[in-house]
């Protein structure tokens, strides 16, 4: 029997039937457009703000109450689960379905159905939101629809689906990714459905299916209850890296305008360092470096004396040398940076070695992407 299986037959521990105690979170993409960052790393598990994007998702979950969630993972499921563990550490039970071959954001749900009873949230697993999740499920037993749908503004929505509803909010359709000549609203899916078990039966088991194009206008074609809950807040999905460094610096700037510290680390007293800025355990920050928030180091960064970082993320084990510039980057785990090279919107990957004396220009690397050969 395999580790999977293994994950697969734990029992749900008897506890508290009460509602919303249950959610699925979508974990098997492959995060294609998050590339480089997710060349040797699955997207749920990037670090925001030092910890992995699902936790981030499982804190709001357990705020509400969530005591059990399902994480449906596909695509490098070990990694997932050796960071994630059990749950325990969160106050909750994770447990993990696997899908040999991806199934799709439905066909992933119909795949976790054991786990399943009583209306659910389904969050896809890149979502980061401060919409009122509480409000969202009050309304669902209100109303009590088959599925409710949080719906959220956005400025461009050909990236996403848009959801169209009357006028007592019901929705009535939905377009995947439209041209701007089929956009009629700038409400789109916001990636957070509360469903009720019976829509289980509308996903072809074992057989990938996607919501957004199958099984939601199927719900409508035959004419279930289906609830547009259009929620204020914070919300991005961390689909690309830009998103994924804004992401990070909107949330630190939301923590307020301090120098956050996680353990020991050696700060020169003659280093700049303007708030706010994140520093992970064990950095070593030079005489002379200067780090212009908002930004975020990993644990065991070093930075160089007169060094200059702004307004960027630095994954675990980066090097910046001494004279250094780097603006509106992320730098991938253990990539190096040699002396006086200029970097500003550059993604690098993990393990990039950027020569002595680099700038973007020389690099011609478009779009200004690097990977490293070993990723
Ligand atoms: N388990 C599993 N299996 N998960 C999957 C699979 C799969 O086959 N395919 C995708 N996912 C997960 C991804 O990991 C992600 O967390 C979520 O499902 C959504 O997939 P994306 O690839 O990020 O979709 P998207 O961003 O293009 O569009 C979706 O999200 C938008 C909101 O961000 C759609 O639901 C849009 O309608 C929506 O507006
Ligand atoms: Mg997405």
């Amino acid at each position: 029997m395999t580790d999977w299986e293994i994950a697969l037959i734990i029992p749900i521990p008897p506890g508290s039937k009460e509602e919303r105690t249950k959610a699925v979170i979508l974990a098997g993409g492959k995060g294609t457009r998050l590339r480089p960052l997710t060349c040797g790393m699955p997207k749920p598990i990037v670090p925001v703000l030092n910890r992995p994007l699902l936790e981030h998702i499982l804190l709001n979950l357990v705020k509400i109450g969530v005591k059990e969630v399902v994480l449906t993972v596909s695509h490098m499921p070990d990694a997932i689960r050796d960071k994630m563990g059990d749950g325990s550490q969160y106050g909750i039970r994770l447990y993990y379905v696997h899908e040999e071959t991806a199934l799709g954001t439905s066909g992933a749900i119909k795949n976790a159905e054991r786990f399943l009873d009583g209306p659910f949230f389904v969050f896809n697993g890149d979502i980061l939101t401060t919409i009122n999740l509480d409000d969202m499920a009050k309304r669902h037993l209100e109303v009590r629809p088959k599925v409710t749908i949080a719906l959220t503004p956005v400025e461009n929505p050909i990236m996403y689906g848009i959801v169209e509803t009357d006028e007592h909010g019901m929705v009535q359709r939905f377009v995947e990714k439209p041209t701007w000549d089929k956009v009629t609203t700038n409400l789109i899916n916001a990636g957070i459905y509360i469903l009720e078990t019976d829509v289980l039966k509308y996903i072809p088991p074992g057989t990938p299916s996607m919501f957004e194009n199958y099984v939601f206008p199927k719900l409508l074609e035959v004419g279930e209850p289906f609830l547009g809950y259009p929620a204020d807040g914070y919300w991005i999905d961390i689909g690309t890296p830009e998103k994924y460094l804004k992401v990070n610096l909107d949330l630190l700037e939301q923590r307020g305008k301090s120098i956050f510290t996680e353990g020991e680390s050696r700060i020169d007293p003659a280093a700049e360092i303007e708030p706010p800025v994140l520093i992970g355990s064990g950095c070593d920050i030079a005489a002379g470096a200067k780090i212009k928030g908002p930004a975020v180091l990993g644990p065991g960064c070093t930075i160089a004396e007169n060094a200059n970082i702004e307004n960027s993320v630095l994954w675990e084990g980066v090097r910046i040398c001494t004279g250094s510039s780097i603006k509106k980057c992320v730098i991938g785990e253990r990539s190096y940076v040699q002396e006086d090279c200029r970097l500003e919107d550059c993604i690098l990957g993990a393990y990039v070695v950027v020569g002595k004396g680099t700038t973007e220009w020389e690099a011609k690397i478009p779009p200004k992407t690097f990977v490293s050969p070993r990723t």
